[in-house]
């Protein structure tokens, strides 16, 4: 919960907030443009149902309090602790120590970095004319994972070998949205902005890996 000082337009009664996180993977990914906050999810797997039926949770229980956050893609300083570290940091591993790197081109997502949407929360949050609902908040932009991964091979100059590989937007039995980039749009109109993917991906690299 984020307890605010003062009163501002557009706050709850009791000036509280209750923020959560959702995912991209609430989509199905038949789309070829990005999704709005007003897009019919529809997810593919358990997790994306898990994620909706949090999204549904928070906005029952706090319909004047709850904000919903919806992201992809997440990598940031202290790495994600349920997958033993994040996407590029696993990459710059695997290619500084030699493999070959066979990587998704059919799954376009929008990568986003933990630093820029810590950042852009709050300043959400701060807004006095937030109302409570989901929000859309991702860099901008959009790549698939090989994409991704060769960027990241290219911005620290390794010599990696990086494969593009069609899945057919499946992990094993999982399967993946094809498209899940989402649009900004309710943040945007509060002049909330995040910057480019591929900006925040190399002020990160820079500086972890400098
Ligand atoms: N990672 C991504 O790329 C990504 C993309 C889109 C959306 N998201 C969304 O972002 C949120 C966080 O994902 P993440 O990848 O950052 O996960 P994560 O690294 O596994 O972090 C989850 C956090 O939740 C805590 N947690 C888990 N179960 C809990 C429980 N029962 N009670 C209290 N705390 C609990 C964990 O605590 P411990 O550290 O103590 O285990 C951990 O701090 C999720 O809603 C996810 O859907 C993530």
């Amino acid at each position: 919960m984020h307890r605010f000082k003062g009163s501002r337009r557009g706050l709850p009664r009791h000036r509280v907030r209750l923020v959560t996180f959702s995912s991209d993977y609430v989509f199905g990914g038949d789309k070829r443009s990005p999704y709005s906050e007003d897009d019919l999810p529809h997810p593919l797997q358990v997790y994306g149902i898990t994620r909706l039926a949090g999204e549904h949770a928070a906005l029952a229980t706090a319909p004047e309090h709850a904000v919903v956050i919806r992201t992809c893609g997440l990598y940031g300083a202290s790495g994600a602790t349920s997958k033993g570290g994040n996407f590029v940091d696993g990459r710059v591993a695997e290619a500084r120590a030699g493999k070959t790197i066979e990587m998704a081109m059919e799954q376009t997502v929008a990568p986003t970095s933990t630093d820029d949407l810590s950042k852009a929360v709050l300043a959400l949050l701060l807004h006095p004319a937030l109302t409570p609902g989901i929000y859309h908040l991702v860099n901008e932009g959009q790549c698939s994972w090989y994409e991704l991964t060769m960027a990241i091979v290219q911005i620290l100059g390794l010599s990696a070998k990086v494969i593009p590989v069609d899945r057919g937007g499946k992990t094993g039995a999982m399967r993946r949205p094809l498209y899940s980039v989402l649009d900004n749009r309710k943040a945007r109109h509060l002049g909330v902005a995040l910057p480019p993917w591929r900006d925040a991906l190399e002020r990160y690299l820079r500086r972890r890996y400098g």
